[in-house]
C-alpha cells in the first residue's frame, strides 16, 4: 500500500540542501526573531520553503506573489497553517486584486523587503513613503527589478539600501541560464507537445536567460537564431555558433520565437507579415510586454485556445500565431509551469536569505542605494553548494598565495 504525502513542500524540500542546512544552522539562534520580512516572489513551492528558512531563523514573515498567475494554492494554503506566516494572495486573483493584497501586506510595515521584479519596493515608495521611511533594507532577485532599482537610484527617490541579488555570480550564472534555460523550453514543449529537434528557435536577447535557452535548445538538436540590440552580446552568440540577425529576418524562419529581453515589444506588429502559419510564440522576460499582444489582437480575426495554455491568433490572412501562457513568463504561468527547478532556486534563495540575514544582523551601515551583496556571502553559497553535492575542491597552497601577491616573480625563468 503506498500513500500520497501530503505536504506539497515535501518533494522540494529534498532538493534545497543549502535552505534546509540554514534552517538547520539558524533554528535555535533565531537571528530574524523580531523582525518582519516581506517577500513578494512567484508562490510555489520552492519560494514555500525559502518562506520556512525565513520563518526557521525568527522572521515574521509577510507573503505575496510577484505575479498573480504563478501562485499555486496548495503552497499559500500549507504556508497559512504556519504560526508567524501571513499570506496576502490566492490562486486565481485578478491583477486588482493582486495589487490590493500588495498594498494590505505593506501596511504591515516589513522590516525587510526581498521583492521579485521590484513589486513591493517600487510600491511602497510610491504609495506608502512613511512605510517606506522604516524599512531597514531590501533584496531584489530578478534583472527586471534591479533595472527599476537602479531606475529609482537615479532618479534619487531611493529610502533605503537594496541588495542586488540577481547581479551576484552564485544567482545568474545559475537560476537565469541554468534554470531559465531548462524550465522554458520544458515548458515550451509539455504544452505544445512538440519537439525542438530539427526545428528554428529564434531567441531574442543573448543575456543570461536568453544564452541558456539558446544553448540549452541546441543541445536538444535545433536550430539557434538569436536576436539582440547589443553589438557584444550578438558577437557572442556569434562564437557560440549562433546564427544572429534582425527580429525581421529571423521572424519568416522561426518555428518558436522565445523572448528573454527584459524589454518590451520585441515581437511586434511590423514582424507579423513575416511569421509562419502555425509558429509558436513563448516570452521567459519577467513582464508580459515583449509579445506584443495589442498588435497580434488588432491583426486577428478570430482568437481561439486549441489547447490548455495556448492562445491561437487567426490573422486576416489565414495565418495561425500561438501564443503560450498569455505572454506571461512561460517557465511559471502556463498549465504545466513548475518554475525552475529546486537545486537552482536553492542557491537564488539561499542568496536572498543571506541579503536579509546580512543587512538585518550585520548592520552594514549602508546609506540608501543598491549595492553589491558582499563577495564572501556569495562564496559561502557556492561553498556549501559544493559540499550539499559531496564535492571537494583544492585550496590555495601559502605558495601559491603569495605568488598572487607579488608582481615581480623573481623565480620566473624569463
Ligand atoms: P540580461 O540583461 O542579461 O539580458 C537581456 C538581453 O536582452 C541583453 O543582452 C539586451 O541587450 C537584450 N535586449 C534588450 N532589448 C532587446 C531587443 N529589443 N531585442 C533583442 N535583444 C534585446 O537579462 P537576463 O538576466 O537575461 O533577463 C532577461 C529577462 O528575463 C528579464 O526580464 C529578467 O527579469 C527575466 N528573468 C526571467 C526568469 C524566468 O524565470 N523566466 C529568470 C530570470 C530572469
Amino acid at each position: 500500500m503506498v500513500s500520497n504525502d501530503t505536504d506539497p513542500l515535501a518533494w522540494t524540500r529534498d532538493y534545497t540542501p543549502i535552505l534546509q542546512s540554514l534552517a538547520a544552522e539558524y533554528s535555535e539562534s533565531k537571528p530574524l526573531e523580531g523582525d518582519t520580512v516581506a517577500l513578494a516572489s512567484h508562490l510555489e513551492t520552492k519560494t514555500g520553503v525559502l518562506v520556512e528558512t525565513l520563518r526557521a531563523a525568527g522572521a515574521r514573515v509577510l507573503v505575496t506573489g510577484s505575479e498573480p498567475f504563478s501562485t499555486k494554492e496548495a503552497v499559500v494554503e500549507a504556508l497559512q497553517e504556519l504560526d508567524g506566516i501571513e499570506t496576502f494572495i490566492e490562486a486565481g486573483m485578478s491583477d486588482e486584486e493582486w495589487e490590493a493584497g500588495q498594498h494590505d501586506l505593506l501596511e504591515e510595515e516589513p522590516d525587510f523587503i526581498l521583492d521579485d521584479g521590484c513589486e513591493l519596493i517600487a510600491k511602497v515608495h510610491a504609495d506608502h513613503p512613511d512605510i517606506a521611511e522604516g524599512v531597514i533594507g531590501g533584496g531584489e532577485q530578478t534583472t527586471a527589478g534591479i533595472t527599476r532599482v537602479e531606475a529609482m537610484e537615479e532618479q534619487d527617490v531611493l529610502q533605503f539600501p537594496v541588495y542586488g541579488v540577481n547581479d551576484t555570480p552564485m544567482k545568474h550564472y545559475f537560476d537565469n541560464v541554468h534554470g531559465t534555460g531548462e524550465s522554458s523550453l520544458a515548458n515550451v514543449m509539455t504544452t505544445t507537445n512538440t519537439m525542438l529537434s530539427g526545428k528554428t528557435v529564434v531567441v531574442a536577447g543573448y543575456g543570461y536567460c536568453g544564452r541558456g535557452i539558446a544553448r540549452k535548445a541546441r543541445g536538444m538538436g535545433a536550430w539557434t537564431i538569436v536576436t539582440e540590440v547589443d553589438p557584444r552580446k550578438a558577437l557572442e552568440a556569434v562564437m557560440d555558433g549562433h546564427r544572429v540577425m534582425t527580429m525581421g529576418e529571423a521572424a519568416s524562419l522561426a518555428d518558436y520565437v522565445i523572448t528573454s529581453t527584459g524589454n518590451r515589444e520585441v515581437v511586434r506588429k511590423e514582424h507579423l507579415d513575416q511569421l509562419q502559419d502555425g509558429v509558436i510564440l513563448a516570452n521567459a522576460g519577467h513582464f508580459d510586454v515583449e509579445l506584443s499582444l495589442e498588435d497580434l489582437k488588432a491583426e486577428s480575426n478570430d482568437v481561439t485556445q486549441p489547447k490548455e495554455g495556448i492562445t491561437r491568433y487567426h490573422l486576416s490572412d489565414g495565418r495561425r500565431v500561438n501564443v503560450l501562457a498569455r505572454g506571461r513568463l512561460v517557465n511559471l504561468t502556463g498549465p504545466h509551469s513548475q518554475g525552475h527547478p529546486a537545486e537552482v532556486m536553492d542557491t537564488t534563495f539561499a542568496m536572498m536569505f543571506a541579503a536579509a540575514h546580512d543587512m538585518l544582523t550585520q548592520d552594514p551601515d549602508l546609506t540608501p542605494g543598491l549595492y553589491a551583496i558582499p563577495d564572501h556571502l556569495d562564496r559561502e553559497v557556492a561553498s556549501r553548494k559544493l559540499e550539499t553535492l559531496g564535492i571537494a575542491i583544492d585550496s590555495l597552497t601559502e605558495n601559491q598565495r603569495e605568488y598572487y601577491e607579488e608582481w615581480e616573480h623573481p623565480d620566473s625563468s624569463f
